[in-house]
């Protein structure tokens, strides 16, 4: 009994989890258990040996019981200890940083010139970034051979083999745009046509993908006086500076007639570019009078409508604003670049809240 006793108690002390505590219980008490075959014993003894193994045997039986729920009481403390620690929460750390993620200057610049022509009156006119190549040259007034088409670089999609359809192009220019909305919306309307364009050109100022805002107004007595006026207020607005001068330049376009390159002023003065003072110019945009023949494309009679359209570049104009030297940088996805350059996610440009605060 003594033995049994030792054995039975080192091993429940030893036990490490609660299915070995079990284990122990069914081999020490259960019913076919150590223990309890000792105690079937207790029939073939005299009387006098049953009186004092009887009791002593209970005895043990109780014992072994006690160290069981002592020692599973034990392990389901050390449980309980190893997740509390396990589950440890230092409630003093900082909490998250505010701004985890940033709003990329393209976003943000797309946002700020939206909400200065919405302003104005201007709705949001969206197209397809793969298009046909009559909606990108053709309804533009830019037929095959014209030399427009070979100068933009254009990305062609593949057709399968005998399919003699002339190739989905990636819209080289948001002009597609202005054809797309007549053609649904018809005349008078007031758009302008952010979005993603693409041309086979890589340097310092040129990505294979980049960015555009296009520009449309029709009405019955629309004029280049009118488009003077809006990129004015425009430039403003967007530079944040008052009586901005810009220089309108005779230019070419097939889908416009007459056809105006727009410079602003800036200063180059110790190497550093100020937009809004000085007599330098820079380039910005490309405009003039929408051509008889677009209109016509887009299901508008030009007897009875005439109006603007304008074409700008919304990473260009992003760099000079922000002042950041290198286009590719924007298509980086360099953390640190984006961490400095970007913009908090709450700071929605308005005209009354400021554009760029
Ligand atoms: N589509 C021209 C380009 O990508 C820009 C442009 C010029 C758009 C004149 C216009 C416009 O709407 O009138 O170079």
């Amino acid at each position: 009994m003594d033995d049994l006793r030792d054995t039975y108690l080192a091993r429940i002390a030893d036990a490490a989890d609660e299915a070995t505590l079990e284990a122990l219980r069914v081999e020490a008490v259960g019913k076919k258990g150590a223990v309890s075959l000792k105690m079937r014993e207790l029939g073939k003894m005299s009387p006098e040996e049953r009186q004092v193994m009887g009791p002593k045997l209970n005895a043990l039986k109780d014992e072994i019981n006690s160290a069981l729920a002592a020692k599973k009481a034990a392990l389901a403390d050390a449980a309980l200890d190893e997740r509390l620690r396990t589950e440890w929460l230092d409630v003093t750390l900082p909490a998250r940083l505010r701004r985890q993620g940033t709003i990329h200057p393209i976003s943000q610049v797309t946002e700020e010139v939206t909400a200065i022509f919405a302003d104005m009156g201007f709705a949001v006119a969206e197209g397809p970034q793969i298009d046909t190549d009559w909606y990108n040259f053709d309804a533009l007034n830019i037929p095959s051979h014209h030399p427009a088409r070979a100068e933009m670089d254009t990305f062609y999609m593949h057709r399968a083999e005998g399919d003699d359809r002339p190739p989905h192009v990636l819209r080289t220019h948001t002009s597609p745009v202005q054809i797309r909305h007549m053609e649904k919306y018809g005349a008078p309307c007031r758009i302008i046509a952010p979005g993603r364009v693409y041309r086979a050109d890589f340097d310092q100022t040129h990505t294979p993908m980049f960015h555009q805002v296009e520009g449309l107004a029709l009405d019955k007595d629309i004029s280049m006086a009118n488009l003077k006026w809006v990129l004015e207020e425009f430039f403003a607005a967007f530079f944040e500076v008052d009586g901005i001068k810009t220089r309108f330049r005779a230019s070419h376009f097939p889908f416009t007639e007459p056809s105006a390159e727009v410079d602003i002023q800036c200063s180059w003065e110790g190497g550093q570019l100020k937009i809004g003072e000085g007599d330098g110019w820079l380039e910005v945009l490309g405009s003039g009078m929408v051509h008889p023949k677009v209109l016509q494309a887009g299901g508008v009679d030009p007897a009875e409508w005439q109006g603007f359209a304008f074409g700008m570049g919304i990473d260009r104009i992003a760099m000079l604003k922000y002042g950041i030297p290198d286009l590719r940088a924007f298509f980086d996805s360099d953390l640190r670049w984006l961490r400095h350059y970007g913009f908090g996610a709450l700071d929605v440009p308005t005209l009354h809240g400021g554009l760029s605060r």
